[in-house]
């Protein structure tokens, strides 16, 4: 069955496509790109010089089964995932039990196999996320995680994290970093500042963060190790990532659409959606962020999409889960407020939603081309919708977000050539 594209505002710096063109499908495959293919009958997606993009990648989402299935499953997660236009998600480790195990690893994948989009599991740096004695990182290699990360908590012991950084390197792993000084932190549930103080929640000091943030660079600089840091929040942190860089180390980051577009003041209203670790940082971590995300200095850009049940988020400030559900308002926030501000174009989205992501996750990308795997995003720059917590695929509603007006949205999401979510409407025409 062969499925003909027609009128794609095709966007692939992989390539160097930046044009309207046709795309033929077969199977699992790209079998043409062309600027006019003729309609032989084929199965018709007309869409219009809507954008379409290279399949992107979530290198940061919280699954949370085995164990915690009643905050999401790897099915929910995966819908979640193609309605927010990503066909590759990498998951993190802290389930029930802990990834830190072949035989964990193994079920994963074979949950995945029912997953509308693709699942890369990463391993735990330690058992049980304990931080007291390395995890089975050759096995968990040989069942094929991407990387190693304790994420959700902090390899505290810096004797052990030096061994990980040196068993990674020689699986050629990377290690992803949460980093938090749980000493420092101080059982905080926001950021450390003017609002803590005015609001009275206890605080999380930048300080936690940037701690680790410089054992880490130096534990890579001592064993040459691939050290990339998650979840990104403050000035300091990206000062000393873009020096580390600056001196050869391979070390890269991420960063989160909250904390590129919500300070600490918007915890004022005591909403439980607001917390998150790490916590949402003061206007200048914000702005400093940005303006990094700009000029290049941060690899990607990842969801650290982490669901929640409703009860989890019930309750006092102090006593809410930590978490905010994302997959499905990754892309369309960052079109809103970057793309459509001027701020980014589709082609750097491209390099901090795919193709660096895969390059830290060691995966080739092939991009839009005949012969390429048909992992299709496809996105109506034009549709305005407004995010709403019924309307989430997750399970998780925990977004902050809700009830943002956003211009552009994930119209359609293909994965090895078959369509896993649509919401294309009647300008576009589907003959299927
Ligand atoms: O807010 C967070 N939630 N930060 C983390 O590091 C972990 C995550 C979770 O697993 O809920
Ligand atoms: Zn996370």
């Amino acid at each position: 069955m062969k499925t003909l594209i027609k009128n794609a505002f095709i966007i692939d710096p992989i390539n160097q496509l930046n044009g309207q063109y046709d795309l033929l499908l077969e199977g699992e495959q790209i079998s043409e790109v062309a600027v006019k293919i003729e309609d032989q009958g084929y199965q018709l997606i007309e869409l219009a010089g809507r954008i379409l993009l290279p399949g992107l990648i979530d290198m940061h989402t919280h699954l949370r089964e085995p164990g915690y299935e009643e905050k999401e499953t790897i099915k929910s997660g995966g819908e979640a995932a193609a309605a927010g236009g990503f066909t590759t998600i990498a998951c993190m480790p802290n389930t029930k039990p802990v990834a830190d195990n072949p035989a964990t690893v193994e079920y994963i994948k074979s949950k995945a196999r029912d997953c509308v989009v693709k699942v890369l599991p990463i391993g735990s740096i330690t058992k049980n996320l304990l931080g007291k004695e390395l995890g089975e990182i050759g096995f968990l290699a040989e069942a094929g995680v991407k990387a190693l990360s304790d994420d959700g908590n902090s390899v505290m012991n810096s004797e052990i994290m030096r061994r990980a950084m040196e068993y990674a390197n020689s699986f050629g792993l990377p290690i992803i970093s949460h980093c938090e000084d749980f000493n420092l932190n101080g059982n905080g549930v926001m950021n450390e500042g003017y609002y803590s103080t005015i609001l009275g929640l206890k605080p999380i000091p930048p300080a936690a963060e940037e701690i680790m943030i410089a054992r880490d660079i130096l534990l890579a600089e001592l064993t040459g190790a691939r050290l990339h840091i998650a979840h990104l929040s403050t000035k300091r942190g990206l000062e000393m990532v873009c020096d580390a860089r600056e001196r050869g180390l391979q070390v890269t980051t991420e960063v989160t659409p909250h904390h590129l577009l919500l300070t600490d003041k918007a915890v004022k209203s005591y909403n439980p959606d607001t917390k998150v670790n790490p916590p949402l940082r003061c206007e200048q971590d914000v702005e400093a962020l940005r303006t990094a995300l700009q000029d290049g200095l941060i690899e990607a850009i990842a969801s650290d999409h982490a669901p929640h049940t409703f009860e989890d988020k019930l309750g006092e400030y102090d006593y809410a889960a930590f978490g905010i559900s994302g997959l499905e308002t990754t892309l369309a926030l960052i079109h809103n407020e970057f793309i459509q501000a001027d701020l980014l174009d589709w082609n750097d989205l491209v390099r901090l939603m795919l193709i660096n992501p895969a390059n830290i996750l060691g995966l080739t990308v092939e991009g839009i081309k005949a012969g390429a795997v048909a992992d299709l995003t496809i996105f109506d720059q034009e549709k305005t919708w407004t995010v709403s917590k019924d309307k989430l695929k997750s399970k998780g509603k925990n977004t902050p977000f809700a009830g943002w007006e956003l211009q552009g949205k994930v119209v359609m999401t293909i994965v090895n050539g078959k369509v896993v979510y649509t919401d294309l409407d009647d300008q576009g025409k589907i003959r299927y």
